[in-house]
């Protein structure tokens, strides 16, 4: 089975002056809240069976109510929601372990995570990530980086300009064989689990390899107030 784990659990602390966490936020008047958004075009992908959302504890109400909203009824019952964890990647743990005592897991079952803030997410990237997933454990979703890399040690002074042409910016979804990701984040030290970004980082310390899948620069991830308006001109051409 394909499981979407969509990330809903961080309260957007980023988003000044935002009256709820940012993935209940609309884009403009007469959009759908994001993520609404999100949501759909995993439910859209025939590929994809249960959607697993992880949610703020405070908030595990107020997403409720807007899924049985805003979702036709026949979609509300392959959504199920978890609480969200300390950290994005405590939230992921939730998220399998839902799974795995839900619905148990075999060794071909695969979660494609995805930030619950990046709506603009394809259907085209979603099945690029399944289809990647047949020949390896764990993808990634990136674009090429456009501009250039500083690095700097001390924030002063450069250390090096790598070649650009090496370098990606890593988006979601994020996607893994179930089983592996729970071995390998299991035998992480306390260290290594603490300097955890994304998913795809616990099978790199775990020296499995992760392929990439071209993500796209529209599919942005909302994080500031100008992300919003950002993503309300995106959403404003994608309806033209
Ligand atoms: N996320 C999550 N669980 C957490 C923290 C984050 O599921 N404990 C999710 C967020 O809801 C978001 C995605 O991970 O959809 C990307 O994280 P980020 O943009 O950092 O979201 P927030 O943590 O909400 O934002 P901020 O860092 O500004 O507080």
């Amino acid at each position: 089975m394909n499981y979407a784990g969509i990330l809903a659990g961080g309260l957007g602390m980023r988003m000044q002056g935002s009256e709820r966490p940012k993935q209940f936020l609309r884009l403009g008047e007469g959009s759908d809240p994001i993520l609404i958004m999100t949501l759909r075009a995993f439910l859209d992908c025939s590929l994809i069976g249960e959607l697993i959302v992880a949610v703020p504890v405070e908030w595990l109400e107020y997403a409720r109510v807007l899924i049985a909203e805003n979702i036709e009824a026949e979609s509300v019952g392959r959504i199920h929601l978890v609480l969200g964890g300390d950290d994005r990647h405590e939230s992921i743990c939730n998220i399998c372990e839902y799974i795995d005592e839900t619905f148990g897991v075999d060794d071909g079952d695969v979660l494609v995570t995805h930030d619950a803030v990046r709506p603009f997410v394809t259907g085209r990237i979603i099945e690029d990530n399944l289809d990647a997933l047949e020949g390896c454990d764990c993808v990634d979703t990136v674009v090429p980086a456009t501009d250039t890399i500083v690095v700097s040690d001390d924030g002063e002074t450069i250390e090096d300009i790598p070649q650009r042409s090496r370098y990606y910016q890593g988006q979601t979804p994020q996607s893994f064989k179930i089983k592996v990701f729970t071995e390998a984040a299991s035998q992480l030290s306390d260290e290594q689990r603490a300097q955890l970004t994304d998913a795809c980082k616990v099978f790199i310390l775990a020296g499995r390899p992760v392929k990439l899948v071209q993500g796209a620069y529209s599919n942005i991830k909302i994080t500031t107030a100008h992300d919003i308006h950002v993503a309300t001109q995106i959403l404003r051409e994608t309806e033209d």
